[in-house]
C-alpha cells in the first residue's frame, strides 16, 4: 500500500511538522508500506519530495488536476500521477489539523488518517471545543471569547472578576502553545491582547489551572480506548507549558509516563478523554490534554487531532506504556483509514 505522508505545511507549527514526519516514516512497517512524501512549504507548494527535511521546495512541484473520475496530484516534473492508496497528514495546525486538508482529500475521493472535516475543524478551534465539552457534561476550565470586531469591549476588570488573577489568554485555533499568554495584570493584558489578535481573529481568555498538567492518548472508532496517562513536569522556571518548553529546552521538561496517579483517577482521566473524543467528533486517533488539580478534580484543557509525534511527543509513548509498539501504532492508524 502506498501511504502519502503530508508534512510541513504553512501553519507556524510547519517545523514540528517535519520532525513528527520524520518518525512516523522511520516507524512505518516497510513489509506493508511505501511511503510517498509530500512536503508543503511554508508558502503553500506541494512538493513530491525524496525524504522529510526542511528543504521542501527543492522537490519536483506537485499539481492537483481534476478528471472525470476525481481530483489527482501529479508530479509536473515526471508527468506522473500520484494516486496514494491513503493519506497520513502528518500536519500540526492551520490548513492541516483544521479540516481543511481533510476536506480537500475527501472530495478527492483518498482515505485519510485520523478526524474527518468536523472532528479535525471542532477540535481545533477552542471555543468549539469548549462549548461541546461543557454541553457534553465533560468538565473543562472557565472561559470568556472575544472576537477581533468585539476588541473594544474587552475589559480587564470585568474579566479579573470572572475568572481571577492570574489567567491564560490564547488565539482559539493555533497549536503548540504559540501565541499564548500567561497574565497578572492589566499592563501585561493590553500587550497580550494585541498580540494575540494577531494569530486569530478569535481569543479565549481562560482561568489559570493550578495543577499538574496530564496527557492521554486515545484511538479507535465505536469503541475508543484511552492510554494511561502522562505527565509534563516543568523543571525550569516556566510559567507555563510554553513553545520554547515544548521544543526548543531540552531541559525544560520531563516527561512522565505513566503519570504517578492513582487508579481511581486514572480510570476517570480515561473516562472524560473518551467522552471528550467522542463529544467532538473525533475519529482514529487523538490526544487529550487535562489538568489533575490537588483535590482531585479532572478538566479537559484541549483535544489534538494530530498531536505530535517528535522525539519529545507523548503520544507514541503513552502507546509504547500501553504495549503498542511505535511501528504498531503507526499501522493501526493507516489500518483504521483504510476500513
Ligand atoms: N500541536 C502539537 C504538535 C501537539 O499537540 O503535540
Ligand atoms: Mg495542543
Amino acid at each position: 500500500l502506498t501511504v502519502g505522508i503530508l508534512f510541513g505545511g504553512k501553519s507556524v507549527e510547519h517545523e514540528i511538522s517535519i520532525r513528527s514526519a520524520i518518525n512516523v516514516v522511520q516507524n512505518m512497517d516497510k513489509d506493508r508500506f511505501e511511503p510517498v512524501l509530500i512536503g508543503i512549504d511554508k508558502k503553500g507548494g506541494w512538493f513530491q519530495n525524496t525524504e522529510v527535511s526542511e528543504h521542501i521546495d527543492t522537490g519536483d512541484a506537485l499539481v492537483w488536476y481534476p478528471t472525470s473520475e476525481g481530483h489527482y496530484l501529479k508530479n509536473i516534473e515526471t508527468d506522473k500521477e500520484l494516486k496514494p492508496d491513503v493519506v497520513f497528514p502528518v500536519l500540526h495546525g492551520t490548513d492541516g489539523e483544521d479540516g481543511s486538508i481533510q476536506g480537500l482529500f475527501q472530495v478527492a475521493n483518498l482515505p485519510v488518517v485520523g478526524s474527518g472535516v468536523l472532528g479535525s475543524s471542532v477540535s481545533m478551534d477552542k471555543l468549539f471545543s469548549k462549548r461541546l465539552l461543557k454541553e457534553a457534561g465533560v468538565p473543562t476550565g472557565n472561559f470568556i471569547a472575544f472576537h477581533r470586531y468585539q476588541k473594544d469591549q474587552v475589559n480587564f476588570d470585568d474579566i479579573e472578576t470572572q475568572l481571577g488573577l492570574p489567567f491564560i489568554i490564547k488565539p482559539a485555533r493555533l497549536g503548540s502553545s504559540v501565541g499564548v499568554s500567561k497574565v497578572n495584570n492589566e499592563t501585561e493584558f493590553l500587550s497580550a491582547l494585541d498580540e494575540t489578535f494577531q494569530y486569530d481573529q478569535v481569543i479565549l481568555i481562560e482561568e489559570f489551572i493550578e495543577g499538574r498538567e496530564l496527557e492521554c492518548a486515545v484511538i479507535g472508532n465505536e469503541e475508543p480506548i484511552a492510554s494511561r496517562p502522562g505527565e509534563i513536569v516543568l523543571q525550569k522556571d516556566y510559567d507555563f507549558y510554553t513553545y520554547e518548553a515544548k521544543y526548543l529546552d531540552k531541559d525544560a521538561v520531563s516527561i512522565i509516563v505513566p503519570a504517578e496517579v492513582e487508579d481511581r483517577i486514572v480510570r476517570k482521566i480515561q473516562e472524560f478523554s473518551i467522552n471528550a473524543y467522542q463529544s467532538l467528533g473525533c475519529e482514529d486517533f487523538a490526544r487529550v490534554d487535562l489538568f489533575l488539580k490537588e483535590d482531585g478534580t479532572v478538566l479537559i484543557n484541549e483535544v489534538n487531532t494530530i498531536p505530535g509525534f517528535t522525539n519529545a511527543s507523548m503520544f507514541p509513548m503513552l502507546w509504547q506504556d500501553a504495549g503498542i509498539t511505535y511501528k504498531d501504532l503507526i499501522s493501526r492508524l493507516i489500518d483504521m483509514a483504510l476500513l
